[in-house]
């Protein structure tokens, strides 16, 4: 059985880095407040001309290195974002064409903050059905540029960032002891549109607009389902919550990151948490996590790994991977 297994991850973060004390000088704010509801310090903004594509090809060009693979030998990029370079075309091809990559295929996924867990659920059943052996899947965000700065609900929460893995398919025994992607479960529910969502689009106001959320109505769902797609990644894997080495959650807040560490039980040094730093970058907070973890040693081979999003849709799922 083929399974997707990580060969290598990168990630990028703008070097300009935005304090909640540089916040409080423009929207009635404070550094307490910050901390104390959300746990985040500081945010990285992308420099004026810096786009999308700009932080996810550094972040892929990381990733490429560290498997010692080149451009061509990826079949299939897959770009988790909603906040593409331009409307059309996808992020992706951008990607593809500064990256020097001349064959395969390259398209976005959008799924806001679960986009990277969509990315991996769609690039993994590429793999293990056999239509691309190696695919670069990144996640990259520009969350700066869609943010009402002027409104302090939401402002002080985003950052802009990008992290990649890539992946290639391996031989496994189809259990739960092979190394790779052990399983993927991605839901959405359309109803809940107006808990967070941008107010501008091609094709509603012909202007990109500004992300607009109702907070405390996000932060209930967000506990209620992440927990059930743990539980859905767990049952499926045959696995109970001693099982997971780590949790690697989208970084939106760290009181939804405890609560969900507490659910399953995991010591805290077993959350990985980079919120403080990155503040939420939507779909790249994951891959940007995993790659510092990786790269500091926290992983093993062997280690079981639970990924769990949830974003704008609502859209949420999870992921469980064997290092
Ligand atoms: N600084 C100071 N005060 C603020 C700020 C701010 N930046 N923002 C809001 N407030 C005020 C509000 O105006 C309100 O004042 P009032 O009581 O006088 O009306 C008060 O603080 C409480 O506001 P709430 O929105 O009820 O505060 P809450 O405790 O819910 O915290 C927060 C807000 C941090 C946004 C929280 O609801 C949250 O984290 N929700 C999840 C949102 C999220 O993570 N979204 C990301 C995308 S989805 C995802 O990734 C899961």
């Amino acid at each position: 059985m083929l399974r997707s297994q990580v060969i290598g991850s990168g990630s990028y973060l703008p070097s300009r880095i935005v304090t909640n004390a540089e916040l409080a000088e423009k929207v009635e704010t404070s550094d307490e407040w910050i901390r104390q509801r959300t746990g985040i310090e500081q945010r990285h903004i992308a420099a004026e001309g810096e786009q999308t594509s700009d932080l996810a090809i550094a972040a892929a060009q990381q990733a490429l290195a560290a498997a010692g693979c080149e451009a061509n030998d990826v079949d299939l990029i897959v770009c988790a974002t909603s906040t593409p370079d331009e409307t059309f075309p996808a992020t992706a091809t951008r990607v593809q064409y500064g990256l020097g990559m001349t064959r395969g295929a390259a398209f976005d996924v959008q799924a806001v903050c679960s986009g990277f867990v969509y990315g991996l659920a769609v690039a993994d059943n590429f793999l293990r059905g056999g239509q691309a052996k190696t695919a670069l899947l990144i996640g990259a965000e520009t969350f700066s540029r869609i943010l009402d700065w002027n409104d302090r609900g939401t402002c002080v929460l985003f950052g802009d960032g990008a992290g990649a893995l890539l992946l290639r398919a391996g031989e496994g025994e189809g259990n739960s002891s092979d190394r790779g992607v052990l399983s993927t479960h991605i839901y959405s529910d359309g109803r809940h549109h107006d808990a967070l969502y941008v107010d501008g689009g091609p094709s509603s106001t012909m202007t990109t607009g500004h992300l607009r959320m109702q907070g405390r109505e996000v932060f209930r769902h967000a506990v209620v389902r992440m927990s059930e797609a743990i539980d859905a990644a767990l049952s499926a894997n045959g696995m109970s919550p001693g099982d997971i080495d780590w949790l690697v959650p989208h970084q939106a807040n760290r009181r939804i990151i405890e609560a969900m560490g507490k659910r399953l039980n995991l010591p805290a040094d077993r959350l990985v948490i980079t919120v403080d730093r990155h503040a939420n970058t939507s779909a790249a907070s994951i891959p940007l996590a995993m790659d510092e973890a990786a790269r500091d040693g926290r992983f093993s081979e062997g280690d079981v790994i639970l990924l769990d999003a949830m974003g704008g849709g609502f859209t949420w799922g999870s992921a469980l991977l064997r290092w």
